[in-house]
């Protein structure tokens, strides 16, 4: 039995992700992925997996504000060139990640003590500065971009952390008590040119609209999205991203794309769970909106500090069925273009350290063997894991 078991996952481990194609033909199938681990040759395995198995990329961390504009006017393109040309050498697209986010922001803007003018200024520049080079020297290559990440849900811990504070007595402007602060963006619209107050500042929106704007500017053709978490299933703020949305949309900001990054556990697993999904994504598709799955990975508990080793093997089988059902939500949602995991295997995970005690999220283990999880994308996605 486990002879045969054994063969069986030797066996799906070769078939591609993305095989032949027929009804959603146009879904992409991804993976983060950190450039020079695909490039420098020091990782064969992956360098396969992501050939045989991906049609998308994104890069973990090399796109953004903090690695590639680490100083004030200057740019280091290096590591995300080449990503775009192992994407070109492979016929392989990428999501552009990420524009305006909170974290990952260089010290020379959180601690430049910049005027909310100059904060847009920077902003508007970093935007127009790196859309136009991936348009310019890849065209087509960079299909979207993550424009601004994880707003709505950073300024509701922020605005929830405040009125516990206030409630337990504690000052909520002491940035010593304050462990969810709002992002350095979030200054801008706060003071005019004359440094008096703006009394229309809103700190969650203003840059939002800032940063689609000056996107949209910069090239008016990229697919523009809107990246965050829980904005999926169940959770309460499923429907406040949604609606968050849904009004800078109605009010015309060019938004195209809600992205649903999908780092799950598994306490999400229900037997309704791929028609809670897909009803989400139904609402977004009904606001003619694109939909991408871009961060889905299934995080179980690990017995070890990599995140290698499942506590228990039944784990892995409800974690195939969470994975089995985020895809066929997205299959069977035409206005659903993209499935991306955050890794596709073991080693290429978030940091581990990231949730202690938990791990093994992706279709793939750290010799590059698929999972469970992998077989029942095979069983789910099949004719779709494969490229041409
Ligand atoms: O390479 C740097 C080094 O130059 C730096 O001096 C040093 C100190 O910070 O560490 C290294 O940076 C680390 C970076 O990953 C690159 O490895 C950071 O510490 C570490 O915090 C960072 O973690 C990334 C995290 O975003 C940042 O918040 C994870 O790898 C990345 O997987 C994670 O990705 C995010 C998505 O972008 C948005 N959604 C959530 C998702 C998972 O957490």
């Amino acid at each position: 039995m486990f002879f045969k078991n054994l063969f069986k996952i030797m066996l799906l481990s070769c078939l591609p992700l993305t095989s032949t194609l027929s009804a959603n033909d146009s879904l992409l199938i991804g993976s983060a992925v950190t450039p020079l681990n695909l490039t420098n040759g020091t990782r064969p395995l992956l360098t396969q997996a992501i050939k045989d198995h991906c049609t998308l990329l994104v890069a973990t961390n090399d796109m953004k504000f903090y690695f590639i504009h680490p100083k004030k006017g200057v740019y280091d393109f290096t590591k995300s060139d080449l990503l775009m040309s192992f994407a070109v050498a492979n016929d392989m697209k990428v999501r552009g990640h990420t524009l305006a986010w909170g974290q990952q922001v260089p010290d020379w803007v959180k601690n430049g003590n910049y005027t909310s003018l100059e904060l847009e200024q920077i902003l508007v520049d970093h935007i127009t500065t790196v859309i136009k080079h991936f348009a310019t020297n890849y065209p087509g290559v960079v299909i979207c971009w993550d424009v601004v990440n994880e707003a709505y849900n950073i300024e509701d811990k922020y605005q929830k952390e405040q009125a516990k504070l206030i409630a337990q007595g504690l000052d909520p402007t002491d940035p010593a008590n304050i462990k969810c602060p709002r992002p350095i963006w979030s200054k801008i619209g706060q003071y005019d040119a004359n440094n008096q107050p703006i009394a229309t500042w809103d700190p969650l929106r203003d840059y939002v609209r800032v940063a689609f704007h000056a996107a949209r500017q910069a090239d008016p053709d990229i697919q523009l999205f809107y990246n965050d978490y829980s904005n999926e299933g169940t959770g309460s703020s499923t429907l406040e991203v949604y609606n968050f949305v849904k009004d800078l949309k109605e009010e015309g900001l060019p938004i195209d794309g809600i992205g649903m990054q999908c780092h799950l556990r598994l306490g999400c697993y229900s037997s309704k769970y791929t028609d809670i999904v897909k009803n989400t994504m139904q609402k977004y598709a009904d606001l003619g909106m694109i939909i991408h799955v871009t961060e889905l990975d299934v995080s179980i508990p690990t017995t070890d500090s990599l995140g290698y080793c499942p506590t228990n093997s039944n784990d892995l089988i409800t974690q195939a069925n969470i994975f089995a059902g985020v895809a066929t939500a997205c299959l069977q949602t035409p206005a659903c273009k993209a499935l991306v995991f955050w890794g596709i295997s073991y080693r290429d995970a978030k940091l581990p350290t990231t949730v202690p005690g938990f791990g093994a999220a992706n279709p793939f283990d750290q010799y590059y063997v698929g999972t469970p999880a992998y077989n029942s994308l095979v069983s789910v996605l099949g004719v779709h894991w494969g490229k041409h």
